[in-house]
């Protein structure tokens, strides 16, 4: 089911709303016309009942003249039947009257209204119709035979519709005319001015919804232009602008959720083919082993075992860095951070890589400056780190120096790896920790590495919440530095 537009629905209600006050308006005008007609009606003629009895002589010497009256009920029923007459006793009973009998319903009529009158009351006082047991109208009243010795009253109903002078009909009805026109014409530009009104406000939300409506076609992924009113603050204005923060949010995630999707496609394209290659060489000599077994001399043999022996002992390396960084991605905070020397653990791993240095003639030394300070952190993590470090720094030098420098500053400790070896490009600087990379002064083919021992370095060092800076000349060398915290002792 289609819905109508938001404007369509809020048109409706208020043609509706303003059609409501229209009706009302008009029922009140022509309620508040007809008292008007009463009103002038009786306060015209307040004096006739009074003046009846003078003209038609109907009290002779202080008594009612009853031939009179009965004159004067014939006239009034015949030729003049605009008013009715009657004769009542004081307590309100109707006596006599201008009237065809079956015509009247009431045997008396209420006295209050008839003393609120002669009181001098305010106009329109409405009293009982005698021909009518629910309807009132307007009257006019007098005491009989006199003001001073009430014995009954002449009550004088006054015919509205037919009394009214057709000059009064027609002035009344211009007049109600003319309030419809007013209150049409009021209306009518009232529900313009609406409309005008909620077509301005619709239609910003409108666009906005537009808006939303062509970036969910685009799959959330286009940015769609918005067009949000920056100096409009109000609730539109705020809608539009947390729509836009939410479309560029929900961008920023699309693409973050691809960037992420393609280094896993491009980490696993990498670990299958580095240890695909190992592998294969592995599965060749073992192949060639149990082939030729008998035609390959034992020097041979022992050839083959041992390439065979290397290949998978550099398989066994790769998937224990692997395995090594997935255990480490999976950290969110170090377990345990202790307090320890790194002087201390520095001279360990130096001495581990003592023999492989001086095989290389590299000078692997560790200087000092200011205290021996504890610093905190992951003692097994760190001497990753700089084991890491310290087989790049020989791996990437032939022949020169390889210096771990550690100075105590105030409240923590530089750590510093620097070589005098090859230096990395400046291009592939902010490369070499990603996972698999290996710049172009990496040797290929023989003596292969896998390119993980930086990431896993990074991967460490922001374990520790501690950056790492690299800074490196080509034939120069390169130095690689950061900062330990002390631990408070
Ligand atoms: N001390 C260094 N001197 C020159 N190049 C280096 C040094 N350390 C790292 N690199 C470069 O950074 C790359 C990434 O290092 P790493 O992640 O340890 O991988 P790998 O040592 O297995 O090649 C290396 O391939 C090398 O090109
Ligand atoms: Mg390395």
């Amino acid at each position: 089911m289609i819905w109508p537009s938001l404007y369509t629905r809020l048109a409706v209600w208020l043609t509706c709303i303003l059609m409501l006050v229209g009706l009302l308006y008009v029922t009140l005008i022509s309620h508040i016309q007809k008292q008007d007609a009463r009103t002038v009606d009786q306060q015209l003629n307040r004096n006739l009942a009074a003046s009846l009895v003078a003209e038609r002589n109907l009290i002779e010497e202080n008594r009612l003249n009853e031939a009179a009256l009965k004159r004067a009920f014939m006239y009034f029923m015949n030729i003049n039947p605009s008013i009715e007459i009657y004769l009542l006793d004081v307590e309100g009973r109707i006596l006599s009257y201008s009237a065809d009998p079956g015509k009247v319903k009431r045997k008396r009529v209420s006295l209050g209204p008839i003393r609120t009158f002669l009181k001098g009351g305010e106009f329109p006082i409405l009293g009982d119709d005698p021909r009518d047991p629910s309807a009132q109208k307007v009257f006019s009243v007098t005491p009989i035979p006199n003001a001073s010795q009430p014995e009954g009253y002449l009550y004088v109903i006054l015919r509205g519709e037919q009394f009214d002078s057709v000059e009064m009909m027609a002035r009344d009805k211009q007049r109600l005319s003319l309030g419809l026109w007013v209150v049409a014409i009021s209306l009518g530009a009232g529900l313009l001015v609406g409309l005008a009104g909620m077509y301005l406000i619709t239609r910003r939300l409108t666009r906005l919804s537009r808006s939303v409506r062509s970036f969910r076609a685009n799959d959330f992924s286009y940015s769609v232009p918005l067009v949000v009113e920056q100096n409009r603050r109000d609730e539109i204005g705020q809608l539009s602008e947390a729509f836009e923060e939410m479309s560029k949010r929900i961008q920023d995630q699309l693409q973050q959720l691809q960037a992420q999707d393609e280094k896993r496609r491009e980490l696993i394209a990498n670990v299958s083919h580095d240890l695909r290659t190992p592998l294969a060489a592995m599965h060749s000599y073992l192949e060639t082993l149990s082939i030729k077994e008998k035609d390959l001399t034992p020097a041979e043999r022992l050839e083959y075992l041992q390439q065979a022996l290397k290949n998978s002992h550099r398989l066994l390396q790769l998937v224990e860095e692997l395995f090594e960084l997935a255990r480490l991605d999976n950290l969110d905070q170090l377990p345990d951070m202790e307090p320890f020397s790194i002087r201390e653990l520095a001279h360990d791993v130096v001495q581990q890589y003592q023999h492989l240095a001086e095989r290389k003639h590299i000078h692997l030394q560790i200087v000092t400056q200011g205290d021996d300070m504890l610093v905190r952190g992951h003692i097994g993590l760190l001497q990753r780190v700089l084991e890491n470090l310290i087989a790049n720094a020989i791996r990437y030098t032939d022949r020169g120096e390889v210096t771990i420098r550690l100075s105590s500053h105030a409240d923590r400790v530089e750590v510093s790896v620097e070589d005098t070896g090859r230096g990395i490009e400046e291009a592939a600087i902010p490369h070499i920790f990603d996972r698999f990379y290996r710049a172009d002064n990496a040797h290929r083919g023989e003596g292969r590495h896998s390119g993980l021992g930086l990431a896993i370095v990074k991967r460490i060092l922001d374990l520790h919440d501690v950056p790492i800076h690299v800074s490196s000349r080509i034939d120069a060398g390169s130095t690689f530095r950061f900062f330990l915290g002390c631990a408070v002792q």
